[in-house]
């Protein structure tokens, strides 16, 4: 193994992943140990776990990571002999750290035992184990780069016979072959699973998202879900287990529409990252949309199959029909009391926008949460279950939590914080956008956004700021249609589009433009990312800032 001269390529770090005592059954030479430094070894873990046990985002984790930290050592050419060839029975017999963690990947065979005892987490990168990692990486395609296949062939043992080879590319297939078509101008987070953003400025165009536009996050391939066949599952009822047709969702019970805005937990992780890297899709300020949902009230489901109140759950766990290659769902929970309130308006929606479910949002049902964090709106909803327990899924159990800048990698206990549910006042600009230049010959400038909070708090203010935070103005706020009646105290699910046109600063150069939103609680947004930042990337909801240039010529010119 050997880095290239003169190129440009995040592989350096490669060397950071030989760690700890020397290798038992690695190729290449006695490069690794001692020569790194030992705080890299946890980053690494995380990330090579993530490919193996697939969660995108720890990956994407890496890459920036691989960016951020390209070390410069020199990695000594890998050995020239020829690797001993095994057969995929011998590969399977290696599935314990006792017998060796053995793994393949395109005819390679990889001994990551050493690597599998470093995992803090261990159990899940158990799921490849004496078996290919194809399936695993078809699932989270964007592992499959030059980088990574690098770190993995530092583990490299033998080949796996041509037999097994060929039997192996003839199972595996891409799980993302048959995902729905998206609208190209979406801005691409990862193609598989598809995660995807709109342009900002369409956001404040329109109050309800158009569909095509409404922001896509996907752990899983979309899964291809019969409607006639379609059964809904409810278990941990007083009365036994219940199963619906999705026809009998939609004549049994009253349909609702409710206006309610989406935002996923890691929206506007970008500029975290710019405090310092976090693990996750690098989201802009566009993870948030705002849509009509037309379903049923989850409430009238539950009361109809039985739920009483007084029994021993605390929480609704949700199970969607997308799976992993281990048969792993989707899964999330909220709490009781939001699911059976008169006033949570929790719904099992079978439309968007007037329309059927599109496959990316979860057809032919889904469950949407006012109010509540993305990753609880289950899509392509297969079950609900009434527990004592949250969910016990690694979205609900490991992931969407948030923590203090002082947690790392190293110390996280993630059983020490709460799932996130009711999100934190936000707000971004829109437009303009950053960098933009400004004419002075307009005289004037127009700065447009959006604002929401969580647990339907209403928006009631957003100040703008054209200095830095140095003096506000107030922007003018805009809820849904002129004749809608604004909605009753405590829920606010929508979000609020705002404008504000103001004189352009005379003698002012650069514009800092800013805003900050308010909520009914008068809760109000931090005014930096550094004292909230968090090694997930989550909850980022700072001022939001944009810089702009204003251009004197243009009025010379005239
Ligand atoms: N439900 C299932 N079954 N699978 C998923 O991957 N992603 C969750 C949530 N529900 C997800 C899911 C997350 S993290 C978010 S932010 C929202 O769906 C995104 O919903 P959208 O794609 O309709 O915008």
């Amino acid at each position: 193994l050997s880095l290239r001269p003169g190129t440009a390529s995040p592989a350096p770090v490669l060397a950071c992943t030989r760690w700890g005592s020397s290798g038992s059954g690695n190729s290449g030479g006695g490069w690794g140990s001692g020569q790194h430094p030992r705080s890299y070894a946890p980053q690494w873990s995380h990330m090579l776990a993530g490919l193996l046990a697939g969660t995108g985002a720890v990956l994407a984790y890496g890459l920036h990571q691989n960016q951020a930290e390209q070390a410069a050592t020199t990695i000594p050419p890998a050995s020239k002999t020829p690797f001993p060839i095994f057969s995929q029975e011998e590969v399977y017999k290696h599935r314990t750290p006792a017998d060796g963690i053995w793994v393949t990947y395109k005819g390679g065979v990889y001994d990551i035992t050493e690597f599998v005892a470093m995992h803090p987490g261990g159990s899940k990168i158990l799921l490849a184990a004496g078996g290919a990692l194809e399936p695993f990486w078809a699932m989270y395609a964007v592992h499959s780069q030059e980088h990574v296949l690098e770190i993995l062939s530092e583990y490299k043992v033998g080949e796996l016979s041509p037999e097994d080879q060929k039997q192996q590319s003839a199972s595996s297939s891409d799980p993302y072959s048959t995902d729905p078509p998206r609208h190209p101008a979406l801005r691409v987070n990862s193609q598989k699973p598809f995660n995807g953003e709109p342009p900002s400025e369409i956001l404040s165009e329109n109050y309800i998202t158009p569909t095509a536009f409404f922001f896509k996050r996907n752990h899983l391939p979309v899964p291809k879900v019969d409607p006639a066949t379609y059964r809904l599952e409810i278990e941990g009822l007083p009365n036994g287990p219940v199963s619906l047709s999705l026809e009998d969702l939609k004549s049994r019970f009253p349909k609702h529409t409710v206006t309610a805005t989406l935002q996923c937990a890691g929206n506007r992780r970008s500029e975290m990252n710019k405090v310092k890297q976090v693990k996750g899709l690098n989201w802009g300020i566009a993870a948030i949309s705002n849509a009509t949902w037309s379903g049923v009230l989850l409430r009238d489901v539950l009361l109809d199959a039985g739920y009483k109140s007084g029994g021993t759950a605390k929480h609704v766990q949700f199970e969607g029909l997308d799976k992993d290659v281990t048969g792993t769902t989707y899964g999330a929970s909220i709490p009781l009391g939001k699911a059976v309130s008169e006033e949570g308006d929790v719904l099992l929606a079978y439309e968007m926008n007037g329309e059927d479910l599109p496959a990316d949002h979860g057809f032919p049902l889904r469950v949407v949460v006012p109010g509540t964090v993305g990753a609880r709106n289950v899509k392509w909803l297969g079950k609900i279950i009434l527990s004592e327990e949250e969910s016990s899924s690694h979205w609900q159990q490991n992931d969407y939590k948030g923590f203090s800048p002082s947690t790392d990698w190293d110390t996280v206990d993630f059983k020490s914080a709460p799932a996130i549910q009711e999100l934190p006042v936000q707000s971004a600009i829109t437009q303009p956008a950053e960098g933009a230049v400004v004419d002075r010959s307009m005289e004037e400038v127009t700065v447009k956004g959006y604002a929401w909070s969580g647990g339907g708090r209403e928006v009631v203010r957003v100040d703008v700021s054209l200095d830095g935070g140095r003096t506000w103005q107030v922007a003018k706020l805009r809820g849904g249609e002129e004749d809608e009646p604004p909605p009753p105290p405590g829920r606010a699910w929508a979000w609020k589009l705002w404008e504000l046109t103001a004189p352009l600063p005379e003698d002012a150069q650069e514009l800092e433009i800013v805003c900050k939103a308010v909520d009914s609680s008068y809760n109000v947004q931090p005014d930096s990312m550094a004292p909230i930042w968090n090694l997930r990337g989550v909850l980022s909801n700072a001022w939001h800032r944009v810089r702009v240039t204003v251009n004197e010529d243009a009025e010379d010119e005239e």
